[in-house]
């Protein structure tokens, strides 16, 4: 059975309270992502890659259309059940610092999901050494620990943020131009660690990029999209 089954997917936003407007930014999307697989999605900027990574995560309400996640349609979940399913499937976005907490130091803001309970109470010494397990996993050490979003590289802060996702154990990753805002050395870093980090905890993603040679390189197949929310799958 694949992780992720969309079909049918609609979304319209509508515009003007007398003379409604209707852009139909996603109209009868249908596609799937199987179990450990990378789709690859690009797209012209506005065709609504980010409408539809949103929509896969519930972060936004699809018009019409069936969403399932490891054969539970979400679309029908109501908001407890949808938040019991939350840590299975998370977001990486463009901008690192947009998704950390300015406020609080690196060791705390991947400390969150578990002091949060997420995985189980566990003690603080033990959050501490699983804090430092995954800031090892993401190529940071203990020297970042007590240090704030603004003291750390653009790169460094997206690893911060892989850490917090890894420390809900998800098993479905919308990256949504994960290194867009990195200068190309750091990109490569970033996307390696993607891959490393994909086969090491068996990730299954939807790796959202405009950079074809970027999203040939990280998928395992390939979804065009075109104005309108036509995917056309080639294979990657
Ligand atoms: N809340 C909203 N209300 C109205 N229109 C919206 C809303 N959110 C997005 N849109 C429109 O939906 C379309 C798709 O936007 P989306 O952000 O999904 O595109 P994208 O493919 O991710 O673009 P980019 O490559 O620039 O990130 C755009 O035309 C946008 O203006
Ligand atoms: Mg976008």
């Amino acid at each position: 059975m694949c992780l992720i089954e969309v079909s049918d997917l609609c979304k319209h936003y509508v515009s003007g309270l007398i003379n409604k407007q209707y852009a139909k930014v996603l109209d009868g999307v249908s596609f799937n992502i199987e179990r450990g697989e990378t789709l690859g999605l690009v797209g012209e900027s506005g065709c609504g890659k980010t409408t539809l990574g949103r929509l896969l995560l519930r972060l936004i309400e699809p018009t019409s259309g069936r969403i399932f996640f490891d054969g539970i349609d979400i679309t029908k979940l109501d908001r407890t059940e949808m938040r019991k399913l939350r840590p299975r499937m998370q977001m990486i976005f463009q901008d690192p610092e947009s998704s950390l907490n300015p406020r609080m130091r690196i060791g705390e803001s991947i400390a969150e999901p578990f002091r949060l309970g997420l995985r189980g109470k566990i003690s603080r010494s033990e959050m501490r050494e699983r804090v430092l397990e995954l800031m090892d996993v993401v190529g940071l050490n203990s020297e970042h620990l007590n240090r704030f979003p603004y003291q750390l590289s653009g790169g460094q802060n997206q690893r911060v943020v892989l850490a917090r996702i890894l420390a809900v154990n998800p098993e479905f990753i919308v990256a949504d131009e994960p290194t867009a805002s990195l200068d190309v050395s750091m990109q490569a870093q970033i996307l390696r660690l993607m891959m490393g980090l994909k086969s090491e905890f068996g990730l299954t993603m939807l790796f959202i990029s405009h950079d074809m040679e970027v999203i040939g390189h990280m998928s395992d197949r390939i979804a065009v999209m075109e104005k309108g929310g036509l995917i056309n799958i080639v294979s990657g």
